[in-house]
């Protein structure tokens, strides 16, 4: 855990001052919260992917503010050092000005220290009313998840010369707004560095190549928590899926064989305690006393059982 993680220490990230490059990775939970920050990240993003990686949603459109609400509090209770931006999810920005504040600050509410909302000059000024409300706000371009069914997939963007020149406008836009930073997602390398030399505000990328001013990576992803192809911007730096199964494996193999739980693993009674419980509970002349209490029958049996101390 490092320093306290805040907007304008942020704001200041541009490479080309000789800063070093952002990091960011998403988070759902207290656990994966503690992990990343403890990992030194700058920010942590409490991501609407939590449809698709947690939740198991085909896209990131059936999350609500209150789902994301939950998930910045529990995030926000693991105490990280990095700053936390929650993602306004999709039809939380679109209606009204007063509608889209009034959801931020649900977020900030539940723990967050900014938003980030997806779209270019469209949404520039539900930008501006945000930022009026005193709610700092990152913008998110290129392969914007929430509009899969306009793009049609979850396709690279900006291929073209027009887009690529349409994308520039839309992140000048978002900084004129007051954005404080600019996620780029799936672009070209050179539009993306295009973009990061356009603008005066650090972008941060995730499938954008390397002249960004940061990079960003889903938490599940990084660490190969599933086993599922991940696309090609994906670095794995560790198996925890495959390692997770087989520690369950292991787990389920001990336990039928009954290796699992061993004596170290087990509570026990003082010798004389197990004892007069244990004779209470044979048939004969004590019979007669209260049987609630059974003492455990795994490993060597109750008589082993009774006769361990502690
Ligand atoms: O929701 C998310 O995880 C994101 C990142 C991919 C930038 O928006």
């Amino acid at each position: 855990m490092g320093q306290q993680g805040t907007v304008p220490a942020v704001r200041s990230r541009k490479r080309a001052t000789g800063s070093t490059p952002l990091v960011m990775v998403t988070a759902y939970d207290a656990p994966t919260a503690r992990i990343a920050d403890r990992g030194g990240v700058d920010l942590i993003l409490v991501g609407d992917s939590l449809a698709m990686v947690v939740l198991g949603y085909e896209d990131t459109l059936q999350v609500t503010v209150d789902d994301m609400a939950h998930h910045v509090a529990a995030v926000r209770r693991a105490g990280p050092a990095a700053l936390v931006v929650a993602d306004l999810p999709w039809m939380s920005y679109h209606l009204d000005e007063a509608d889209t504040v009034r959801n931020a600050a649900s977020l900030v509410r539940a723990g967050a220290q900014a938003v980030k909302l997806e779209g270019g000059r469209r949404r520039a000024g539900m930008v501006a009313a945000l930022v009026d409300a005193e709610i700092p706000v990152m913008g998110h371009l290129g392969l914007t998840p929430q509009s899969v069914h306009v793009m049609g997939g979850f396709t690279v963007q900006a291929r073209e010369a027009e887009a690529a020149r349409t994308l520039l406008a839309d992140a000048r836009a978002l900084q004129d707004a007051g954005c404080f930073a600019i996620v780029l997602e799936g672009i070209p390398d050179v539009v993306a560095g295009m973009v990061t030399e356009a603008v005066e505000v650090p972008t941060v990328g995730i499938g954008a190549g390397p002249w960004c001013d940061g990079q960003v990576l889903v938490f599940h992803d990084l660490l190969g928590l599933e086993e599922r192809k991940a696309p090609k911007f994906v670095r794995r730096y560790a198996s925890l899926g495959a390692d997770a199964s087989a520690a369950v494996e292991a787990f389920a193999a001990d336990v039928r064989a009954g290796r699992f739980p061993a004596d170290a693993e087990s509570y026990h009674l003082k010798d004389e305690v197990a004892a007069s419980l244990w004779s209470a509970a044979q048939p004969g002349p004590a019979a007669d006393a209260p049987q609630a209490i059974s003492v455990g029958s795994g490993g060597g049996g109750p008589t082993e059982g009774a006769r361990r101390s502690r």
